[in-house]
């Protein structure tokens, strides 16, 4: 971490005595990963006399969208990520409500798996949307969840595409993987981009913002831009860059800012918490 931190000093051109406070994802996350964090950060703001401010990993990524623009409430997020699938209605700043949420694997998740049984590498999201471009949708698929509620499934999509696979191999015959890839992501960007509609006139927001590892799939930026145009005009939809989409810093700087202005401090006894719920203290 200690080679991370002098090069990302390098690049900014920041001197650690000039940094007011020093941020940290305290959950959720892998436990090893946070403690690793937590120890840098604990000794800076020691060593610096500066505050420590622990920041929930959500978070980050939903405030990656203040890289961007402003944001405006009440306010809808989606987050999609490796292990994250949520909408998340707003109604003030750092004020979250988990409106719906995946009964198992998140979308993140589904596509990785998706790509193992495809023989691709680790992480397969990109891999698979890049393979989309070129694909066409042959492959019938089951939507899943497909109901009125704001929650998600993916693992009966996963099995569909994992039983797919398998018994096409069994009739000795090859599946096309553009083909395969672009009927999967059709499926999933249709269900997350719908159910993030319906929950947007619901909860009447005036803006929708995209976050997570997943905000940096290609067709799920367009057909959510298309939608939304479409059928809420007057709401506003920010997405973040690619360079802030998946995990990084800077998004957790950004999340620290609003709980420094809000008083949030923490002390030396802050502590992982590897299943933080968003929200919590
Ligand atoms: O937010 P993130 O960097 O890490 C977690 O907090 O989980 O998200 C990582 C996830 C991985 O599952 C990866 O496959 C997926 O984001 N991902 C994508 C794309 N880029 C990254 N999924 C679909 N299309 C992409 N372009
Ligand atoms: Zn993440």
């Amino acid at each position: 971490i200690s080679v991370v931190i002098e090069e990302a000093l390098q690049k900014s051109g920041i001197d650690l005595k000039d940094v007011d406070a020093f941020a940290v994802t305290k959950g959720p996350g892998l436990v090893g990963s946070l403690h690793v964090g937590l120890q840098a950060a604990k000794t800076l703001s020691l060593a610096y006399r500066k505050p420590l401010i622990g920041v929930h990993h959500i978070a980050g990524h939903i405030y990656a969208n203040r890289l961007v623009g402003e944001m405006v409430y009440p306010c809808l997020a989606l987050v999609v990520s490796g292990g994250h699938t949520e909408l998340v209605y707003m109604p003030s700043p750092m004020k979250f409500e988990v409106i719906g949420t995946t009964y198992d694997d998140a979308v993140g998740e589904a596509n990785d798996k998706v790509a193992r049984v495809m023989g691709l590498p680790y992480p397969g999201g990109p891999i698979i949307d890049r393979m989309a471009k070129t694909g066409e949708h042959t492959y019938s698929l089951p939507k899943p969840l497909n109901d009125d509620t704001f929650n998600f499934s993916f693992s009966g999509l996963k099995s569909a595409v994992i039983n797919l696979v398998h018994n096409t191999k069994q009739r000795g015959e090859e599946i096309i993987p553009e083909n395969l890839a672009r009927s999967f992501q059709d499926v999933v960007v249709d269900v997350l981009v719908e159910k993030t509609i319906h929950a947007a006139k619901a909860y009447q927001v005036k803006q929708i913002v995209l976050a997570g590892g997943v905000a940096a799939n290609s067709q799920l930026r367009a057909e959510l831009t298309e939608m939304v145009a479409q059928q809420l005009p007057k709401v506003a939809l920010t997405i973040p860059p690619l360079w802030c989409c998946t995990d990084n810093a800077a998004m957790i700087g950004v999340a620290a800012y609003y709980e420094y202005q809000k008083g949030t401090r923490h002390g030396w006894d802050l502590n992982a918490v590897p299943n933080l719920k968003l929200g919590e203290r």
